[in-house]
């Protein structure tokens, strides 16, 4: 192997740059050329290829976003556009690709090996923490210290004003950022969509603590479930609180990456160019029970992240 392409695809995740500096700085010091594939899939079609060496990923680590840059391309989900870019990387010399992306950036890697016999590694990078077979996700913890500090402040003018918030975070179709960022800030209700929601339910409870004399009041809602304003309309005329609306949207992807991120994506990113060294592919660079594995994308493909549902009782019990 003497050339390999590297590119970030889909929502970009805090991190991303750290397992790019790490696959470029693996691949330098074992003499194999890299090439930055900018705008992902659609930089791909479009040859947007740029030399990368030791020296062009310094002091991009802290940075947020991506500097490989993203996006979501309509023409890789057909055969012929993913034939082309097999076509475009052969042409350019990329022996394999280290695909950094989400659940359908993953799945495009696996059918360009599949139907053109591309080598691929794929680096888990969501903030939604939805693909299976990985403890974690690259830019999820980011993600959540984001959402934790934003709550957090919400529940300082919550307190002062006596009312409740409803904060609705991103996720896609899993509550696993719901959750966990609900969870670390003692939401009274967390709502996602592996589980049904029960207005009632969370009216009553908020409407008990409301008499205790609790004086504010949390509900993160996760985007799958439903949006903030359907939760606020069901429950606000019956939980004693005046109710605002908060959409933590796209603040959630953006940020320099927390400590773990960073060291997570370094150890990913290193991985996925030694396992292309090793003549391994086909797979994606895990994180199980604290080591970073190699597990084959038709199996993590297959797998549906479940969302722990021991977590979900416990933050009910706590709150
Ligand atoms: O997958 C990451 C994510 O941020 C989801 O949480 C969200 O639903 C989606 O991407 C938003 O996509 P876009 O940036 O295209 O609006």
């Amino acid at each position: 192997m003497k050339k390999i392409g590297v590119l970030t695809s889909g929502g970009d995740s805090p991190g991303m740059n750290a397992a790019i500096r790490a696959a470029v700085r693996t691949a330098y010091t074992d003499e194999i050329a890299v090439v930055g594939i900018r705008r992902g899939y659609s930089g791909l079609l479009d040859e947007e290829f740029i030399d990368m060496d030791y020296s062009s990923v310094g002091g991009i680590m802290e940075k947020g976003g991506t500097v490989l840059r993203s996006s979501r391309c309509e023409e890789f989900r057909t055969e012929e556009g993913r034939a082309k870019a097999a076509d475009l990387l052969r042409s350019n010399g990329i022996d394999a690709l280290v695909v950094i992306g989400g659940e359908g950036s993953l799945n495009g890697a696996k059918l360009l090996m599949d139907e053109n016999g591309i080598p691929v590694i794929g680096l888990p990078g969501t903030i939604d923490n939805d693909i299976a077979m990985t403890d974690m996700c690259i830019g999820v913890d980011t993600c959540l210290n984001t959402c934790v500090e934003t709550i957090q402040k919400l529940k300082d003018t919550a307190s002062s004003h006596e009312r409740a918030f409803v904060v609705e975070v991103m996720g896609r179709n899993s509550g696993y950022v719901a959750l966990a960022s609900g969870m670390a800030v003692g939401a009274e209700a967390i709502i996602v969509p592996e589980l049904p929601v029960d207005y009632e339910a969370i009216a009553e409870k908020i409407w008990n603590e409301r008499k205790r004399g609790k004086i504010n009041c949390i509900i993160v809602v996760a985007e799958g479930a439903s949006s903030a304003y359907t939760v606020a309309r069901h429950v606000e005329h019956r939980i004693g609180y005046e109710t605002r609306i908060t959409i933590l949207g796209h603040i959630q992807r953006g940020g320099s990456p927390t400590a773990f991120d960073r060291v997570l994506a370094s150890r990913m990113g290193y991985a996925s160019v030694k396992a292309l060294e090793e003549g391994k592919a086909g797979m994606m660079m895990s994180l199980n029970g604290g080591k970073i594995k190699g597990i084959p994308l038709e199996e993590v493909l297959s797998h549906k992240k479940e969302l722990d549902m021991e977590l979900m009782e416990m933050a009910k019990i706590l709150s």
